[in-house]
């Protein structure tokens, strides 16, 4: 996993902190204390993971098998997922969609108008995030307002952090909030088994766990603000 390139005021670690493959260790050996922090009786955040590769071959499903495993034990959450290579979203936008793209539509941005939160989770390719993910998004303009987003990144040498920075830039244009901390993976094959296992999770874990813990606080904050004063764009 890979540093975010932000310097800290002092050394300290930055939040999102490399790993190292090391001895084999069950990636559901270490499930992160769920939903720590979470008042006692809130409501859980509806969270919308968007697996964001579609590609045949593709490396994704295993990344997000490890973060559903993380997500999925938290008692603050509730996890719905879309997985873009089970979505057929044209790249070209259009008021009149057909009755296949409507019905695409109707089963997919039911799932994004519901979720109070979102973690997307990228690859890169060449030096941003793939087609299929910025597809979604742009048939997609009040779903995303008003709410957070967490990137989980992975990739070669730079483990998506350029397909996170873009993505920053494309979710402000939507008036959503994304989260400071991030989990990536360099060259992402070399941290997990040959079952998909993570090799030695306990820096991801708790780098999951942290940028998570700052989605829900800010799931929860901008809740409680648009109860009080809806979100007007
Ligand atoms: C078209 C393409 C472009 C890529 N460009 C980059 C890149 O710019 N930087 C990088 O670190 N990795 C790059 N990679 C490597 C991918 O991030 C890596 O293979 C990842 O596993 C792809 O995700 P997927 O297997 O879920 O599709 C690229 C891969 C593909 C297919």
């Amino acid at each position: 996993m890979q540093t975010t390139d932000t310097p800290t005021p002092t050394s300290a670690p930055t939040s999102a902190t490399s790993t190292a493959p090391t001895a084999s260790t069950a990636s559901t050996a270490t499930v992160p204390a769920p939903g720590s922090g979470s008042a006692p009786g809130a409501l859980p955040i509806r969270t919308a993971v968007v697996i964001g590769s579609n590609r045949d071959g593709r490396f994704g499903p295993v990344v997000a098998d490890w973060l559903l495993s993380r997500l999925r034990p938290r008692a603050d959450l509730d996890v719905d997922v879309i997985d873009l290579a089970a979505t057929d979203l044209p790249t070209a936008l259009t008021s009149r969609p057909s009755p296949d793209v409507a019905a695409e539509l109707a089963r997919v941005s039911p799932k994004l108008a519901a979720a109070d939160a979102f973690v997307v989770l990228t690859p890169e390719y060449n030096h941003s995030y793939p087609a299929a993910l910025k597809s979604l998004i742009d048939w997609h303009y009040a779903e995303w307002q008003a709410k957070p987003v967490a990137l989980v990144s992975y990739g070669g040498v730079s483990g998506g952090l350029r397909a996170v920075e873009h993505l920053r830039q494309v979710f402000a244009e939507l008036h959503a909030v994304t989260i400071r901390d991030t989990v990536s993976f360099h060259n992402a094959g070399s941290h997990f088994d040959e079952e998909g296992r993570h090799r030695d999770p306990a820096v991801a874990d708790a780098a999951a766990r942290r940028m998570v813990d700052q989605l829900v606080w800010w799931a929860r904050a901008l809740r409680t603000a648009k109860e009080e004063h809806p979100y007007t764009a």
